[in-house]
Order: structure tokens, then sequence, then C-alpha cells
């Protein structure tokens, strides 16, 4: 099926790659002209596990360009741009409007359009796009149909590739009935599982197929926002408890465990550490606030979640002063800054926050991040620290080191050289990564979160 993408950030680009290789033709569009010729090249312009491979292996029927093509007979159009977070905290539909604008220029008379909403997109936003693409289609005297559906995405950052090649779940959200069937047969190979696996990216054991979920396109929207709010409060929850069982005495990764194994509760994201961060729970789940406040409707249980979350981060600073005394004249190293393993994404990473707090309180601080740190050294205004090649290099000297990042490199860290590069004895470990009884064999004093 002919599929145009608008939008080759982390959604865009995964997608539109996914749905080449299970069978589509695709074109991605891009503004960036940098952007589209590295694609063009094979080459991957985000850090994600398996993405390059799946690039490689769809290429011939994959077109990245700058100009979006003329829309004619039976297209699918996905509107995957940046919504990123006015001041009030509302996501911002400036590119999705452009995007509509011109999607509604180039469409040819007789076209058979279905438009889909793939980016985070306010309540409403379904309807919106409609009336961008009908008001321009008027004023240029073009007979065609179209019809708009919310199709959000589940996919994270670090998993992409395999969060899109194998979904949970797809939920599309129309009124119309034919643009739904249109989108069911361009998910059937993912529906259906009709696809041989990259090698790269294997299909998980025992898979259930995925169910389409069809809903009205204001169910669809507000499911995107009420998934990433829940996964971020399911996250502050165990946060919360972590704090409380280090004064009562508790482990909070086996009470995670413990609780987890109740499938009404399950055990993923109940990782307590330095709390979430990246590019969505945050904007996400202020948006929905903003948006909640537009209705007179307080949403606590959301408010809570993003209050803990930064509470979290602070705590972290906390503990290092509990141990050190004394920030100030310090020197703190900090492993990982991407707000995740796996991601070379900075936005929102809690080591940042980390950094300007530490600083505040005049601690000097290096750092270290596997794959993050081209875009560190790239941030405006520059961080003022100190980049260490490598873990150990990054030891040399510290008062404190806080593990930041959860990257499976930090698991093995070659802990005994590095307690003695350090010149002092604490290991923050923020992300419950290392095992507390090896840290302390070295004679470093192990500080975790709710352990
Ligand atoms: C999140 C959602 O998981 C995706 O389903 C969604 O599609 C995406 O947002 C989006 O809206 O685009 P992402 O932000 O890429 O994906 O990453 P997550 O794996 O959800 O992690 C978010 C943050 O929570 C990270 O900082 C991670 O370290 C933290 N986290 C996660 C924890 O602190 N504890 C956990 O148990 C799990």
């Amino acid at each position: 099926m002919n599929t145009v993408i608008i939008g080759t950030g982390y959604v865009g680009l995964t997608t539109g790659v996914a749905l080449a290789y299970v069978g589509h033709d695709v074109t991605a569009v891009d503004i960036d002209p940098s952007i589209v010729d590295r694609l063009s090249r094979g080459e991957a312009t985000i850090h994600e596990p398996g993405l390059e491979e799946l690039l490689h292996l769809a290429q011939d029927r994959l077109t990245f360009t700058t100009e979006l093509p003329d829309l004619s007979g039976e297209t699918v159009v996905v509107i995957a741009v940046g919504t990123p977070p006015k001041e009030n905290g509302d996501a911002d539909m400036a590119y999705v409007d452009v995007a509509a604008r011109q999607i509604a220029e180039r469409i040819q008379p007789g076209a058979n359009l279905v438009v889909v909403n793939k980016s985070t997109v306010p309540i409403g936003s379904a309807r919106h796009v409609e009336g961008i693409v009908r008001r321009t289609l008027r004023e240029r005297g073009v007979e065609a149909t179209v019809a708009v559906a919310s199709n959000p995405e589940f996919l994270a950052e670090g998993r992409a590739v395999r969060d899109s090649l194998y979904p949970d779940r797809i939920v599309v959200g129309s009124d119309d009935e034919a643009a739904v069937e249109v989108l069911r047969r361009l998910y059937a190979p993912l529906l259906e599982q009709a696809f041989e696996p990259p090698p790269g990216v294997p299909r998980p054991d025992r898979m259930p197929l995925p169910p389409l979920i069809t809903t009205t396109a204001t169910s669809a929207e507000l499911t995107k926002y009420a998934a990433n709010s829940f996964l971020a409060t399911k996250i502050s929850f165990i946060n919360e408890f972590a704090g409380l069982a280090e004064r009562v005495g508790a482990d909070v990764t086996q009470v995670a465990r413990a609780i987890g194994l109740d499938d009404r509760i399950g055990t993923r994201f109940l990782h307590a550490g330095i709390g979430w961060g990246g590019s969505c729970f945050g904007k996400d789940t202020r948006a929905i606030l903003a948006t909640a406040e537009g209705y007179d409707f307080p949403m606590p249980v959301v408010q809570a979640a993003v209050d803990v979350n930064y509470q979290q981060r602070v705590r972290i600073v906390e503990k290092l002063q509990e141990h050190l005394k004394v920030l100030r004249g310090t020197t703190i190293g900090i492993l990982g800054l991407a707000f995740k393993g796996d991601t070379d994404d900075l936005r929102d990473a809690p080591a940042l926050t980390l950094i300007e707090v530490l600083q505040e309180r005049g601690a000097q601080v290096r750092v270290h991040d596997p794959v993050a740190m081209d875009n560190a050294q790239a941030l405006e205004p520059p961080l003022d620290v100190t980049y260490a090649t490598d873990p150990l290099d990054l030891a040399d000297g510290c008062d404190a080191i806080v593990v930041a990042t959860d990257w499976d490199v930090y698991r093995q860290l070659p802990l005994d050289d590095v307690a003695a590069a350090m010149r002092g004895r604490v290991l923050v470990d923020a992300r419950n990564l290392l095992d507390p009884d090896a840290v302390r064999a070295r004679q470093l004093r192990y500080v975790g979160v709710g352990r």
C-alpha cells in the first residue's frame, strides 16, 4: 500500500522503516536535507537497536525526500511530526498544522486518502486536522475522499523497532469505517505477524497476535495520554514506596517483585530509581494536566506523579549530601547521561537535573555515557563538566559516583579499578543496577534507592 510519512523522528522513522520492511511502499518526508541525505545513504539518524539493519533490508521500498509528493489514488499519509510543549504545557500543534496544509495542497482530484495522526496530539486534533484539509481542498476546488484517523504510537525509545514490529495492540480511532478498513489492511502484516522477523530483532517467544482496537478518534487521542500517565504514575508510585522502604528498612526491589507477580499489577515499570525522564512522560503528563485544567477538572493523581518524580531527582543529590556532608568543592562522577539505557536521547534526562543541582551546590562534575556524549557536547548552553573517556577515567579523583542511567555496560563496572581510582568511598546507585554486596566488597559505601 502506498504510504507517506511526514516527519522522521523516532516515531516517523521507525514506523516508516517497519511498514516498508513488512511490504509497503513508503515515502518518508523530512524538511531537514541532511537527515534525508543520511537516511537515503542507509545511515540511521537516531541510535536505535536494529534500526540500521532494517533500513538496509527495506531500502527497495523506502524513499526519503524533503518534498511531499503529489497524493493520488489510495494513499495513507501519516503525520509524525513533533508536538513540543508550549509554555503552559499544552502540546504545540504548529508542525501538525503545517503538515495538514501541505497534505491538502498535494491532494490530487479523485484521490482516496486516509490521514493518520500518529504524533501525540491534543484531544480533538483529528477533527482539527480534518477541518484544515477540507478548507484547503475547498479553496483549491479539488474533489477527493479524505478521512482522518487517530493512531497513537506506543513505542519506547531503545526498543522502538521491536515495539513497531511486535506491538501489544494497535489502536485506530476514527468515525469513518472505510478509513478503519484501510488501516486494517495497512497493519495486516503486523496484526497477523505475516513476515519473516529480521535477524537482529527476533519475534518474542509465544507472542500473541496483537488486536486492532477500534475507537472513536477522541478515545484514541485520550488513550495515548492515559497510557503514558499511567506508566509515569506507576514509576512514581514505586519511587514513593522506595522512600518509605528506606525509612522502615525494607528493600523496594523485593517489594516490587512481590507485588508485580500479581498479574493485576505486573512486574514492568516498577523499577525504583532516579525517576522518569525522556521526551514523552514529562511532556504528556503536563499536556494532559493543561487539558484537564481547560475543562476545570483537577487530576491530582497525575499531578502527584509529576511532583514525586521531580523530588526523586533531588533526593539523589540529598543522598550525596547525607554521605559527603558538604558538596562544595567535591568532585562527583555521573555515569550515564541519556534518560535511559539504549538511547542517545538527553531530553528531560534526570542526569541533567543532577548536574544542575550539584553545580548549584558547588560540586565539580565529571560525566560519562557510552553513546550520548556527542549529544551532550552539542547542548546549548554547554554543560560545565569534564567529559571522561570511560568509567575508569570518570572515577579518577571522584568523591562519589552516581549511576544515573541504566546502561548494560555499567552492570559490569570494573569495581576494583573504579574503587582504586576514586578519592572518596560513596557509590550512589540511582538505578538500582549494581549488586550491593559486590560494591561493598570493594570497601565502597553502597547507596541505592529504597534498598
Ligand atoms: C514512553 C512509553 O513507554 C511508550 O509506550 C510511549 O510510546 C513513549 O513514551 C512515547 O510517548 O513516545 P520512552 O519515554 O521512550 O517511552 O521510555 P520508557 O521506557 O517508557 O522510559 C521512560 C522513563 O522511565 C525513563 O527515564 C526510564 O528510565 C524510566 N523508568 C522506566 C523507570 O524509572 N522505572 C521503570 O520501571 C521504567
